[in-house]
C-alpha cells in the first residue's frame, strides 16, 4: 500500500491505473476511521480493480467555533487500519497541498443543502461540495463510496455528481451500528461512559418513529414530538433538530405520503451527534 501526500504523484498514479484500464474505487474520509468506513471500503474493494482512500481533515466544512480543533486525529492507526483492507493507494494531503496560498474558488449547492444540517451549519456543505470536487479531479474515481448516515450529504454528492455531468458513480451504503444501535461516528470517540449511554436516545427516537409509521401514523408533526420526548427523557442532551422530510429533496413533510426521511441532529454534551432512517 503506498501513502501518498502530493497532488501531482496522486496525478500520475491515477494515470498509470487509467492507462492499464482498470477501474478506480474511491472513499473520501476525514481519518477517525471506523468500522462505518471499513463496511465502505470493503464494498470498494469488492468492485474495483484499485482502491484508493483519501485521509483529508478539511477545514472549510468545519463551522466557525465548531469542532475542527476537536476532531480526532490518529494518522499512523488510520493507516494501519487501512492497511488490513487490502487498500492500494492512501492519498493523505496536507492542508496547504490542498488549500494553497491565494486559494479562491468554492462549489456551492443550493436548495438541498438548505435543509436539515444545512439550516444549522452555514457553509458547511459549500465546504464538502468543494474538497469532494477537487478530491474527485485529482483521484478520477469510476465508484466513490458515501454511508447513509450522512444521508444529506449524500444526497449533495449525487446531486453535485449529476448538475456537474461527472461521470462518476456514487454507491451509499447502510449505516453500521453498534450492537445497541448507536451509529458509527468518528465522533463517538469524544464521549465518555456517561454521555456514549445517552447517545442511545437517538436511536431510540428513531424506532419509535419506525414503530409510529409501522403503526400506520402519517403525521410528521405528531412522530416528531414523540421522538422529541424519547430523547428529552435523557439527561444532557440538546436537540438541535429533528425533521422528516421528503427523502429526495429533503423538503419538510406535514404528511408522509412518500418515501420520507427521519432525520436527527441532537448535542451530547459537547459532540453533535447526527442520524436518520427511511420511512416507507
Ligand atoms: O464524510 C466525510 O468524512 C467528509 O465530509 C468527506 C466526504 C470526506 C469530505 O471531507
Amino acid at each position: 500500500m503506498e501513502v501518498i501526500t502530493k497532488i501531482n504523484e496522486m496525478r500520475a498514479k491515477v494515470l498509470s491505473v487509467k492507462d492499464r484500464k482498470k477501474s478506480i474505487g474511491f472513499v473520501p474520509t476525514m481519518g477517525a476511521i471506523h468500522d462505518g468506513h471499513i463496511s465502505l471500503m470493503r464494498s470498494a474493494r469488492s468492485e474495483n480493480d484499485e482502491l484508493i482512500v483519501s485521509i483529508f481533515l478539511n477545514p472549510t466544512q468545519f463551522d466557525k467555533g465548531e469542532d475542527f480543533d476537536n476532531y480526532p486525529r490518529q494518522l499512523n492507526q488510520d493507516i494501519e487500519l487501512i492497511r488490513k483492507e487490502n487498500v492500494d493507494v492512501i492519498f493523505s494531503p496536507g492542508t496547504e497541498e490542498m488549500y494553497p496560498d491565494g486559494y479562491c474558488t468554492n462549489v456551492r449547492q443550493d436548495r438541498i443543502t438548505d435543509a436539515l444540517c444545512g439550516r444549522v451549519r452555514p457553509g458547511h456543505f459549500n465546504g464538502v461540495t468543494t474538497i469532494v470536487t477537487k478530491l474527485f479531479n485529482i483521484i478520477k474515481p469510476d465508484r466513490a463510496y458515501f454511508g447513509q448516515k450522512d444521508y444529506q450529504q449524500s444526497a449533495v454528492i449525487e446531486r453535485l455528481v449529476r448538475d456537474l455531468n461527472m461521470d462518476i458513480d456514487i454507491q451509499v451504503c447502510p449505516t453500521v451500528r453498534e450492537e445497541d444501535g448507536l451509529a458509527l461516528s468518528s465522533r463517538n470517540k469524544r464521549l465518555n461512559l456517561e454521555e456514549r449511554q445517552n447517545a442511545l436516545s437517538i436511536y431510540g427516537s428513531l424506532l419509535k418513529a419506525r414503530s409510529m409509521f409501522a403503526s400506520n401514523i402519517r403525521d410528521a408533526k405528531e412522530i416528531i414530538e414523540e421522538m422529541a420526548s424519547v430523547i428529552k427523557k435523557t439527561n444532557h442532551t440538546k436537540i438541535d433538530y429533528i425533521s422528516i422530510v421528503n427523502a429526495r429533496t429533503l423538503e419538510d413533510l406535514s404528511l408522509i405520503n412518500e418515501k420520507a426521511l427521519a432525520a436527527v441532529a441532537v448535542w451530547i454534551g459537547n459532540t453533535r451527534l447526527i442520524d436518520n432512517t427511511i420511512l416507507e
